[in-house]
């Protein structure tokens, strides 16, 4: 009989070791994707120490009931066992067993779940509360969820800008997200948790960046067509990096520097763009569309769908469709060499 079992236990054995490796390789899923594991602010620092304190929990409770499935396998009462017993013995038996799995079903059911739940409730509702603590010198910059890119505005200085947030490292900094279309979700996971910005109600994202760099943020809401290609940057500088940033911002962005750029403002003037975009320092005041007087210093375009190149910006501009599908900006009816002196233009605002 013994003969006969060993095989059927083990081949459950192999599928729980096959279940177990194949949980750890989906792990390494999805690319790159930016980790608030690997976190750079206050707040994501907050939220990585609960993940760590979640994943120990469930991490034991996955080993404690992993152990205990191998060791009812292993341990499973055989026929002939009993048999030898004989009748009152059995009866005998049963009944210790089943005192003890009514202390078990106890343990497992309702005290030990009670007390896990509990520690993660307390953790979440502390560190939620100290996210939301008000500071008083903190840098307020709106943030608006357009369809589909990220309006910028640092409103104690009046600079607006799109897509790319400088923000200074070592200061708070309170985001109010806003929007005036759709929902979407402001998510940067190496700085912060995710915050919705809703038409109607402005809401509230306060951290700390602790380290320059660059952090890639992503719209976190289903928000229409242009959902997938709704990225942020948020650029972390020391202070007098970022006081540099914000006086040359507060300047009219720079005018042509040659008869090519010269031509090319005179394209973008006369062509819709002016229509939608500002300049600042121009008579291109419209706030449509992305506010265009540093797009030459950005890294990215379309909100971080392909790198800011002359190429790139040109085929934009063209039809900006064949590279965002649903992007709002309708295609130009603009000649190629006229391209060339628009994209010279917008390339020299910096
Ligand atoms: Cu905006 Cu999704």
């Amino acid at each position: 009989m013994k003969a006969a079992t060993a095989p059927a236990e083990l081949r459950l054995l192999r599928w729980l070791l096959v279940l177990a490796g194949a949980s750890v390789l989906l792990v390494g899923c999805g690319g790159d994707p930016p980790s608030m594991l690997d976190h750079h602010g206050s707040e994501a620092e907050s939220i990585a120490g609960i993940w760590w304190v979640m994943f120990a929990l469930a991490a034991g409770v996955y080993l404690v009931v992993g152990g205990l499935v191998v060791v009812a396998v292993l341990r499973r009462p055989r026929h002939d066992d009993a048999e030898a017993a004989g009748a009152g013995g059995l009866v005998e038996e049963d009944a210790h067993s089943e005192r003890l799995d009514a202390r078990w079903l106890w343990i497992g059911g309702v005290v030990a779940p009670v007390l896990i739940l509990s520690v993660i409730a307390v953790l979440t509702v502390t560190t939620t509360r100290n996210l939301r603590a008000v500071e008083d010198d903190a840098l307020v910059v709106e943030v608006r969820g357009e369809r589909w890119w990220w309006d910028v505005r640092y409103p104690e200085s009046g600079v607006r800008t799109a897509n790319e947030i400088h923000l200074p490292v070592g200061r708070p900094i309170e985001l109010v997200l806003l929007s005036d279309n759709v929902i979407h979700s402001f998510w940067v996971p190496q700085l912060a948790g995710k915050v919705d910005t809703i038409p109607g109600q402005p809401n509230h994202l306060r951290f700390e960046v602790r380290d320059p760099g660059t952090y890639r943020g992503v719209c976190a809401e289903y928000c229409g067509i242009g959902h997938a290609r709704m990225d942020v940057m948020v650029v972390g500088e020391e202070p007098a990096q970022f006081g540099r940033w914000i006086a040359r911002r507060q300047q009219p962005a720079p005018g042509p520097s040659n008869e090519l750029q010269a031509q090319g403002q005179r394209v973008f003037m006369s062509a819709p763009c002016a229509g939608c975009h500002r300049i600042s320092g121009t008579p291109a005041e419209a706030e449509i569309g992305p506010d265009l007087s540093d797009v030459g210093s950005r890294e990215w375009i379309g909100a971080v769908t392909v790198e800011n190149t002359p190429e790139n910006l040109a085929a934009w501009i063209a039809d900006s469709h064949s590279i965002k599908p649903g992007s709002l900006m309708p295609p130009m009816p603009i000649g190629g060499h006229q391209i060339e002196a628009l994209v010279a233009y917008l390339n020299g605002l910096r």
